[in-house]
């Protein structure tokens, strides 16, 4: 019998309608487009208004994006894993609400938190699921509500992020399409320079710790920036030399959408043209879990059946890694 491998087989999205640009962050916080154009690429980010609406609903729409388009039954799902920083509850999985909101009455479903690793470290766990033999359908949603974690009075944070979800389904494949290899790595020295503070068991919420604003996204984005940089473009690397992939080889580099200059760099480094690197960082910022499936949905009709992908992510923890995949259909 021929190895098993995972390989996507249907991606969805959805990003919220409201779109916070340059312009109005502007009228908010002493800053310009020029500044944020040129230090991160971003043009404009949606954000989920409804404050009745968590992480869940980005979660589901994107699901239903899915569902919808490749004609999966929910019901067939095995195991849905729900990737999020910003889960709707303690506690509470977000993943299990989704997967009976979505009809996926039969799946067992936990949520993986990894940062801006999320998604990429879902895609190793829904591949191992699959390559098990035990599964024949997962679910990986990367979602997250960053609007409610910003602080819209910090110039250094409230700039980058942005809300919205994505989906992909991971089934076996017997022709050796799907995921290739991994290279996943993380190092907790990062964990003061990229955090929140306060809610968690270290320092559990009290009025003090929302006076002192200690409940939003911090971050020291030069010494992020600084890690980002080098480790992604090393993981990316490594992963094209382990499986002798040269640039052009590659198809296509699907990398956390976190700062232009970031991915511009991954790029240079594997000796990439810029027509393979896919970039929506303009239209969405940085969303987190979301990022990866984004690029699949906004990209999946240049993708060709056989086309190599790399991804790479790098986020809060420290966590980073690369992974190699073969695209599976022609959409
Ligand atoms: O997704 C998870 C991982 N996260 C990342 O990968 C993010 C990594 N970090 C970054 O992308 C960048 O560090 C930022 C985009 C966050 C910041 O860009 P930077 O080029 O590192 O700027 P900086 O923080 O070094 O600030 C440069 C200057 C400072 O002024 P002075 O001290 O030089 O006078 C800041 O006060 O720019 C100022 N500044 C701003 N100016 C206008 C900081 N934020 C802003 C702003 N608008 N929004």
């Amino acid at each position: 019998m021929s190895k098993i491998t995972a390989a996507i087989t249907a991606v969805g999205a959805y990003v919220p309608e409201y779109v916070l640009t340059n312009e109005i962050l502007e009228t908010m916080v002493e800053t310009n487009d020029e500044w944020i154009t040129t230090r991160t690429g971003i043009k404009e980010r949606r954000i989920l208004k409804d404050p009745d609406k968590g992480t869940s609903y980005l979660g589901i729409k994107a699901a239903e994006d899915l569902i919808n388009k490749s004609g999966v039954d929910p019901s067939e799902i095995d195991m849905v894993i729900m990737a999020t920083a910003t889960p709707d509850l303690l506690v509470a999985s977000t993943a299990s609400y989704v997967a009976t909101k979505i009809g996926a009455t039969n799946a067992f479903s936990y949520d993986l938190q990894a940062a801006c690793s999320s998604f990429l470290y879902g895609m190793s766990t829904a591949s191992a699921y699959i390559a098990s033999g035990k599964y024949k359908k997962v679910l990986l949603i990367g979602a997250d509500k960053m609007s409610s974690i910003i602080d819209y009075t910090d110039r250094a944070t409230c700039i980058i992020f942005g809300d919205g979800g994505g989906a992909a389904l991971f089934e076996p494949n017997e022709e050796g399409l799907g995921l290739q290899d991994e290279y996943l790595r993380s190092d907790g020295v990062g964990r003061d320079f990229l955090r929140i503070e306060g809610g968690g068991s270290l320092m559990p919420p009290t009025a003090e710790t929302v006076a002192n604003k200690k409940h939003f996204v911090y971050q020291d984005g030069k010494t992020v920036f600084k890690f980002a940089v080098s480790n992604m473009a090393d993981v990316s690397e490594r992963i094209m030399q382990r499986n002798n992939l040269s640039h052009d080889d590659v198809s296509w580099l699907v990398a956390h959408q976190a700062n232009k200059r970031i991915i511009d760099a991954t790029a240079r480094r594997m000796q990439l043209d810029d027509s393979k690197v896919l970039m929506n960082i303009q239209r969405y910022g940085n969303t987190t879990s979301a990022t990866l499936p984004l690029l699949l949905n906004d990209f999946e009709k240049r993708f060709k059946k056989g086309d190599n992908l790399i991804f790479a992510a790098f986020g809060g923890g420290f966590t980073w890694g690369s992974i190699y995949l073969k695209w599976a259909y022609n959409a």
